[in-house]
């Protein structure tokens, strides 16, 4: 792309604007997590987009909200039936009300007055179910940036196709909250991003250009300011017009414009990644895509990578083992769990994945913690899972790869004690065994094994951070100047096909809170000696952690990790509770022995754990580990 004047515009804003400032990192005393909307678990339900593209209609939607209830899924929680991009005509531009394709939804004429969802709405809020709806955050939607199929697309004057929020925030959420009766709202972003002034869009078919906030894979250009003020108008919208909180904010920002950090203050659900497509390779993409970022999502705010192919391509019902782990990866990770199938038409095997109650019930346990990675490779993965009961968890083995695969469970990776039986449950056949240390499992291609587990806690009298990231608001986690995430597997684009010079890392993210690893993900090692757990974080960071008074110990290991970009600067760890000082470490830098932290936590609610650089000598970040950090003995 080339970079005309109004780009280099935003280019200067954003310089002079410098690096984003760093989140404050003093306490508050309070969890500050996002508490707007209703989250308080991963949302489930159905939506057009997967299933149909543009090609949506009231039939369609209609028959897949019947299915969910008829079949029994909405009783497991798929609740939500949400219409994606493709149900818009124009905008008036006289009152400036979106007016919806009367021809795919009929019910929406109204003889003498302006179109409305109410009726369709009222009928899936009968059925028992809830309803969703799609926009932009710009003017124009990812439908006309990348549509070149007129039928499907708004038509009418210039003005009349800026279908998106921009210029219109206020007036649409309370069209389709307040008088259409929607509760939820998907809001993409391609208007902030493919409608330069020098676009094709803009050139040759016509649209408004807006200079881009976001550039794909580029985040210093990005206007990350203006994104998430935007994002943060529509949440305070839909705060206004439906103040009881009975609505889900979905942030289709694909992982740009640094989302991760500030998506989880504003979104209830925040996509991780570009679009996923029904190709093994690019769902790894997806997947990994938020598989590191198990710190960044809780109760009422979910990490997102994309809604569920099931039923296509590779997870079709000729790929049963695809579709499985595809499917059984997206409720480990709390992932929203919206199928994007023609459930009108769906066999009864497709059927049967979507309603496994048990991996479903991983999906919506109550303890809210994405599954983290026991074991970590390009080859194999071991995604372990806490779950509200502390007797239990979940462990998913997933084989990446192409050729069988041996892989060994052990009871460590699950933070298990190796001497003690560990029981497993298959939640696909519902078979029982036992092993004591570890197991071994011969995986075919694709290959995903998912149990229940329970055992004997490594930590018998409570529970490390690591294995409760539900519980932990990474509310500043020190990272000056948004990097790019090399890590996530780089599938060959589908659309795109091998035509570009190769597929390059996209997401910003690079350098956050890691649970057992290094924000840079290496192992946490502090002068010469590796812990197997802990949080690992920059300086400059906060984390708070719910305790609602249940442990009344805290400890850790606090140090700089051997790993660490700044070998002069020094940082202090600072342990606070509901905002009072418990303790604080020495000055500590690269190769200092390692200090141990423990501070009483009777009666505190939310801990917060501050680490406060000290001599900076550099930009370069000083890399900390809280190793074994843990709470412990527990309010009986
Ligand atoms: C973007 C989103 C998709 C879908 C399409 C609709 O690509 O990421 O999920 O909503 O737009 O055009």
């Amino acid at each position: 792309m080339k970079l005309n004047t109004l780009a280099a515009a935003t280019l200067l804003a954003c310089l002079t604007l410098g690096a984003q400032a760093a989140a404050p990192i003093e306490p508050t005393g309070r969890w500050t997590a996002n508490a707007q909307g209703s989250a308080s678990l991963p949302p489930m339900g159905w939506n057009s987009w997967n299933a149909f593209f543009l090609e949506v209609d009231e039939e369609k939607v209609l028959g897949s909200a019947r299915k969910l209830v008829d079949s029994g899924l909405a009783k497991l929680g798929y609740v939500y039936v949400n219409i994606d991009d493709g149900w818009w005509s124009h905008r008036d531009t006289r009152s400036g009300r979106m007016v919806i394709k009367t021809s795919i939804f009929p019910s929406a004429r109204r003889e003498g007055k302006d179109t409305s969802f109410r009726p369709l709405t009222d009928r899936i809020h009968a059925m028992g179910l809830k309803a969703g709806i799609y926009t932009d955050i710009g003017y124009h939607s990812c439908g006309q940036a990348f549509s070149s199929n007129a039928e499907f697309l708004p038509k009418g004057t210039q003005a009349e196709k800026r279908i998106g929020l921009e210029g219109h925030t206020d007036q649409d959420i309370q069209t389709y909250f307040a008088d259409w009766g929607f509760d939820f709202i998907k809001v993409d972003a391609c208007g902030l991003s493919s409608f330069a002034p020098d676009s094709d869009n803009v050139l040759k078919k016509g649209y408004t250009p807006l200079a881009p906030l976001i550039w794909r894979g580029t985040p210093n250009l990005s206007n990350v300011a203006a994104v998430r003020g935007r994002y943060q108008a529509v949440a305070d919208a839909l705060a206004k017009y439906r103040p009881q909180g009975d609505y889900l904010l979905s942030l289709c920002a694909w992982g740009m414009a640094d989302v991760r950090s500030w998506g989880k203050e504003i979104g209830n659900t925040s996509r991780t990644s570009d679009d996923i497509m029904p190709v093994w390779g690019r769902m790894l993409h997806n997947l990994d895509s938020t598989s590191k970022r198990a710190l960044y999502a809780h109760p009422g705010s979910w990490n997102d990578p994309d809604m569920l192919f099931v039923g296509h391509g590779d997870f079709d019902q000729h790929h049963l083992t695809e579709a499985r782990s595809h499917f059984a990866l997206w409720a480990m990770l709390n992932a929203p769990l919206i199928i994007g199938y023609d459930l009108r038409n769906a066999p009864p095997a497709l059927m049967d994945i979507f309603g496994n109650a048990a991996i479903v019930a991983l999906n919506q346990d109550a303890g809210g913690h994405q599954a983290t990675l026991g074991y970590d490779s390009n080859d194999a993965q071991i995604y372990v899972k806490s779950l509200a009961d502390p007797s239990k968890k979940a462990v998913l083995l997933l084989n990446r790869g192409t050729a069988d695969l041996k892989v060994t469970l052990l009871a460590e990776h699950l933070k298990l004690d190796p001497a003690q039986p560990v029981t497993l449950r298959n939640l696909w056949t519902g078979e029982s065994s036992v092993f004591t240390g570890k197991s071994v499992y011969q995986l075919k291609a694709h290959e995903s094994l998912v149990f229940e587990v329970s055992g004997t806690r490594l930590l018998r009298n409570g529970v490390y951070l690591s294995e409760i990231p539900g519980l932990i608001n990474v509310a500043a986690d020190g990272v000056r100047q948004p990097e790019i995430d090399p890590v996530a597997h780089r599938a060959i684009q589908p659309w795109e096909g091998t035509l570009s010079g190769g597929e390059r890392p996209l997401y910003t993210g690079w350098g956050g809170a890691q649970v057992d690893a290094t924000p840079y993900d290496q192992n946490l090692q502090l002068n010469g000696a590796t812990y197997r757990t802990g949080i690992g974080i920059l300086d400059g960071s906060r984390m708070e952690v719910k305790n609602d008074q249940r442990y009344r110990r805290f400890s850790a290991t606090v140090g700089v990790v051997d790993s660490t970009r700044n070998m002069q600067g020094s940082a202090q760890f600072e342990i606070y509770g509901d905002g009072r000082l418990l303790a604080r470490s020495k000055a500590l830098k690269f190769r200092d022995a390692p200090q141990q932290l423990a501070v009483d936590t009777a009666g505190v609610k939310v801990l917060e754990l501050v680490a406060r650089p000290l001599s900076r000598t550099s930009d370069l970040p000083v890399l900390l580990g809280w190793a074994d950090a843990a709470l412990t003995d527990p309010v009986k």
